[in-house]
């Protein structure tokens, strides 16, 4: 296995501006690392000539426009279609940020860790691909689509500060974020069916089932980070959230689906506030 190929598909995905553009060359990139030929693609060769330090930030399309969070006009809780609508935008939005910090994972730490880092993170890239993907379909049957609507920018922020270090890394995207997404997901779809959309709360129970494995992916890999540098895993994750979160760590949690995914109370509630 030739991590650099791996790191030049990071790359080519990361930048790549158009949204399903980079859900193409995941697919593909997934297709291969199966077969086996991922080092003997001649465009991530040819990138791989231009030098892949990851960029700073992902590509992206002139749309969406990109607000600060505190920009975004109040959406309602998804009971109008527009409310719905808006809704489902920001969840497109958010899986198109993750397929990137799946990328980005690869891309930026893949030498730290074994080659069963890279099949984790790919496989959160193709789920987060699907994702994406299923929002965006569902957008276009709704009559609008990704891009019409503005979106926000704080997922990339969180990904800039930990840039340097797997481990805040892990601790922040899978274990804050992608935890805080099973969190909220239960109650997301219990509107969207009391609003009587069946199609949408089936596909935010597609993506609840896909991200309690994320979870486990970041549970285990920050596990392993913290064994290899012998640090304790609840104080480094307490740390690691008390230097990079902005907010806090904020309750109700769903410890059932956190638990199943090894993520145990120890690590989230003692800082809960
Ligand atoms: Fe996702
Ligand atoms: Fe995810």
């Amino acid at each position: 296995m030739n991590n650099s190929s791996v790191i030049a598909a990071a790359h080519a995905v990361l930048t790549c501006p158009d949204p399903f553009k980079k859900v193409r060359l995941t697919a593909k990139a997934m297709q291969q690392w199966r077969r086996g030929t991922f080092s003997q693609s001649p465009n991530l060769n040819k990138a791989l000539n231009l030098g892949c330090a990851m960029p700073d930030r992902p590509a992206r399309l002139a749309k969406p426009e990109l607000m600060l969070p505190k920009q975004m006009p109040k959406r309602g809780k998804g009971g109008s279609e527009s409310g719905r609508i808006a809704l489902l935008h920001a969840l497109a939005h958010i899986e198109l940020n993750a397929i990137d910090l799946a990328w980005d994972m690869i891309g930026r730490f893949c030498n730290d860790f074994p080659a069963q880092f890279i099949a984790d993170w790919l496989s959160v890239a193709r789920d987060e691909a699907k994702h994406f993907l299923l929002l965006s379909r569902r957008l276009k049957a709704l009559g609008s689509a990704y891009g019409n609507l503005p979106a926000h920018d704080g997922l990339w922020e969180a990904a800039t500060k930990t840039r340097h270090d797997s481990l805040a890394r892990l601790a922040i995207v899978p274990l804050v974020f992608e935890a805080r997404g099973l969190d909220v997901t239960p109650q997301t779809i219990e509107r969207l069916e009391t609003a009587k959309d069946f199609i949408s709360a089936r596909i935010l129970e597609i993506i609840y089932n896909d991200e309690i494995n994320h979870v486990r992916i970041g549970a285990i890999w920050f596990e392993h980070v913290c064994h290899a540098r012998n640090e304790q895993p609840e104080l480094a994750f307490h740390n690691a959230v008390k230097t990079y979160l902005k907010g806090t760590l904020r309750p109700p949690f769903n410890d059932k689906a956190r638990i199943s995914a090894g993520l145990l109370p120890n690590f989230y509630q003692p800082i809960a506030m």
